[in-house]
């Protein structure tokens, strides 16, 4: 074994259709329900892994500072998975995201796709198996194992570590949608979606929206396969409000939503049942707003959204890459 190897991957965030909130298993971020996203081509997250024997101390760099709070301890405790699992030796990573920090875009799930697919090729010095990659990538945050692959990606929940996997479901050139990401609010959110899963299990609605999932999940997929925008809309944003409610009548509750998220909401609706432009919305545990059209239609929707915020920020996506490993190492 060479005594330093080293890695570098790209992976992009994902949004959900069905949503991941609730877990079987919380070390081996397991979760009750399955789940459907799509990678988010602007959110792209880059990281750079280096195993170094000589290294006592893992160094990690973010955003190219280096970084020893609670975000830099995450992933040396992830890192140490991997070093149970094989071997002892410090790791120097660094990792950059194309959107801004602190805005509220799901950063752990580009992030830990990264990092995974970095960290495991590296000591593999090739590409690993696919199946492995998404474990692994499950492991750091759940949601991202749904970056590990391309397009539009399916994450069965599985009953252990060992079955918890995602695979594609189609690929990004099966449908242009486009995810306009509007960023209603920078402001940190009071729970995260770590403690939010754990608000999720104990709540008495859970039960039920457990017992209507698989029928949901298998009309969003026909929705989905047969390109119905309209049957896809309806579903995507029942489902971001279902779980929307779970989180605000949690104890404690958890009011992700800001004033801006619901002027938008508002706006959406009525752009739809008024003017007959086909969009929809959902959110994730944070107040930015993921507006969806298809792509013919995004520079109306953008146009109407800058019109209502003017200067507000928007990150527009369309059906993203998986991870990918390459040699743009960052240092
Ligand atoms: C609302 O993957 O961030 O975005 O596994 O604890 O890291 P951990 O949680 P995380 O949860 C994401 C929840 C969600 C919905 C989704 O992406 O499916």
């Amino acid at each position: 074994m060479t005594e330093r190897k080293r890695a570098s991957a790209t992976a992009c965030s994902n949004i959900a259709f069905i949503k991941y909130w609730g877990k079987q298993d919380f070390d081996w971020n397991v979760p009750l329900n399955d789940s459907i996203s799509m990678n988010l081509s602007g959110a792209v997250t880059t990281t750079t892994v280096e195993w170094d024997a000589n290294l006592a101390q893992d160094e990690i760099y973010l955003e190219g500072e280096r970084v020893l709070d609670e975000r830099g301890l995450r992933i040396s405790r992830y890192l140490d998975r991997i070093r149970d699992d094989w071997y002892r030796m410090g790791a120097r990573v660094a990792s950059v995201n194309s959107f801004p920090a602190g805005t509220g875009i799901a950063s752990s799930a580009s992030g830990f796709a990264a990092l995974a697919s970095a960290a495991i090729a590296a000591f593999h010095e090739g590409h690993p198996d696919e199946s492995d990659m998404t474990r692994w990538a499950r492991r750091g945050s759940g949601s991202a194992c749904r970056s590990i692959q391309a397009g539009f990606v399916e994450w069965t929940a599985g009953s252990s570590d060992a079955d918890s996997l995602s695979q594609q479901f189609c690929p990004p050139e099966h449908w242009d949608l486009t995810d306009l990401v509007v960023l209603v609010s920078r402001s940190p959110k009071t729970i995260s979606s770590s403690q939010g899963h754990r608000i999720a299990v104990a709540h008495p609605f859970m039960k039920e929206r457990q017992k209507l999932l698989p029928s949901r999940m298998l009309a969003l997929k026909g929705a989905l396969a047969k390109r119905d925008f309209s049957t896809f809309g309806e579903i995507v944003e029942h489902e971001a409000m279902e779980v929307q409610a779970i989180m605000m009548s949690g104890q404690p509750s958890a009011l992700y939503m800001q004033p801006g998220t619901m002027e938008l909401i508002h706006a959406v609706r009525s752009w739809r049942e008024d003017d007959g432009l086909a969009v929809y919305f959902t959110l994730d545990a944070g107040p930015n707003m993921h507006v969806l059209c298809e792509s013919g239609n995004a520079p109306e929707v953008r146009r109407r959204i800058e019109k209502l915020v003017p200067r507000v920020e928007i990150i527009e996506n369309r059906a993203g890459p998986g991870a990918k490993l390459h040699d743009d190492h960052l240092f």
